[in-house]
């Protein structure tokens, strides 16, 4: 098969590393890509975004599967215009994306599911009043989020009641995340540990599969200071989550939701990924992604026996899919992030050390932002680097990451210390 995968950050180097490694992948093309997949596929410039481009490109270049990475080409429609042209993309259609695209839908299809999650209200833009008047009903913290995407960064998780009222004014002003925040969620503080479980789904209810459960770390400090981000690390599998546990959750959550889905007429593909939170009363969906995690994948992914080009093409296809195995090694990532990230991160700073991080046994560096400017690496976005590393334990594979990780530098770099700590 040649297949395109569409996206330029860690997880699609991930997922072109996956797919150039299958028997059943014969060439990869990225689109953009990054520095790091032109090294394993060919980068070919496309408009991502614009589905009506990317089939166009698929034509053009004889593709057999599209795997589309980020959130906002699903959103927009690419698995519907390229599957209109008789191609195969792995993904949600479009009219399934929403339940990433759109936070209030998706909660509305979690309680139509009867599947469990945060006592929540969805708030427009006339209704300032309401929703504060809603946070005041709330025991203990405060969350608020907006409706739209927000790259990971549109939620406020706080135990203060000013910052939350100062989340619910910017949002519904439009002032922080624009048309994304004019709709916000207010919901109930939930705590445990969190847990995000990629399923691939294939359009039948009843065929969706996990893949091994991963947990990721969201806060851009060490002990889960400061803002959220799009990811700080992960790692898999996930000592503190059983069989009994997932076959729960594909049982009380993720089937109910496919089933809704399918009775609103969306045969679900492509990735689901159930961010849940673990707690004291049981699992709980926190929210639904319509794709792998970033950097989930890049702990899933290398773990992954089964051909990654068959699987996807299964469920592209809306075959049976095949059996999804994993190697038993464990595999941490670290995401080395620029100076400011998430709020104003830097670009601009050469890198240094890569080749050698790399070149260290069982480890992946992907590259999530990076630019090659007069034959410099140098960095090209927040989050920049991820450096994955395989071990016979999560303790092993960590300290692997850290050191790998350790010969990687460049200017005002900030990474967290404690990814997989303790686990
Ligand atoms: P979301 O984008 O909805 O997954 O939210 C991002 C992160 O915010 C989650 O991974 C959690 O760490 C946190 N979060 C979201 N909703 C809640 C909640 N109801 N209670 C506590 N933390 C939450
Ligand atoms: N790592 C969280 C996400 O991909 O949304």
């Amino acid at each position: 098969m040649r297949v395109l995968v569409l996206g330029g950050g860690g997880r699609e180097h991930a997922l072109a590393r996956g797919l150039a490694d299958s028997p059943s992948v014969t060439e990869v093309l990225c689109g953009p890509g990054n520095p790091g997949t032109a090294g394993i596929a060919e980068n070919v410039e496309v408009a991502a975004d614009d589905p009506g481009a990317v089939a166009d490109l698929a034509d053009a270049r004889g593709i057999d599967l599209v795997v589309v990475g980020p959130e906002q080409p699903l959103v927009n429609g690419v698995v519907d215009a390229v599957s209109a042209r008789g191609r195969l993309a792995f993904g949600p259609v479009a009219a399934g994306a929403r339940l990433e695209g759109s936070k209030a839908w998706m909660k509305e299809v979690l309680v139509a599911a009867g599947v469990p999650t945060a006592a929540h209200r969805t708030f427009g833009a006339g209704d300032e009043a309401a929703a504060l008047a809603f946070l005041e009903t709330l025991p203990g913290f405060y969350v608020v989020k907006t409706d739209g995407l927000a790259a990971g960064k549109g939620v406020v998780v706080t135990e203060s009641l000013d910052e939350a009222r100062d989340a619910v004014r910017s949002y519904l002003s439009g002032d922080a995340f624009g048309d994304a925040g004019r709709t916000l969620v207010i919901e109930e503080g939930l705590t445990g540990p969190e847990l995000s479980l990629l399923v691939v789904c294939n359009g039948d209810p009843d065929g969706a599969r996990p893949l091994a459960p991963a947990q990721d770390f969201k806060r851009i400090g060490d002990g889960d200071a400061g803002p959220n981000t799009g990811g700080m690390g992960a790692y898999s599998p996930v000592p503190l989550v059983d069989d009994a546990l997932v076959d729960g959750v594909m049982r009380d959550a993720v089937g109910p939701t496919l089933r809704e889905l399918a009775g609103r007429g969306i045969d679900y593909g492509g990735v689901l990924y159930a961010g849940l939170m673990l707690t004291p009363t049981g699992p709980k969906m926190l929210e639904y992604n319509v794709r792998f995690g970033d950097p989930e994948c890049e702990v899933v992914v290398p773990r992954l026996t089964t051909d990654l080009g068959e699987l996807c093409a299964a469920a592209a296809a809306g075959r049976p899919l095949p059996d999804i195995r994993f190697t038993p090694d464990a595999c941490v990532t670290v995401v080395l992030a620029s100076e400011g990230y998430p709020a104003s991160p830097r670009t601009g700073d050469v890198i240094t050390g890569v080749a050698e991080a790399d070149a260290e046994p069982g480890v992946f560096v992907f590259h999530a932002g990076t630019r090659l400017v007069d034959g410099d690496l140098v960095t090209a976005g927040g989050r920049v680097l991820t450096v994955s590393a395989l071990g016979p334990t999560v303790a092993e594979a960590r300290s692997r990451a850290y050191a790998a990780a350790d010969r990687i530098a460049w200017r005002g770099l900030q990474r967290r210390s404690d990814i997989a700590a303790g686990v």
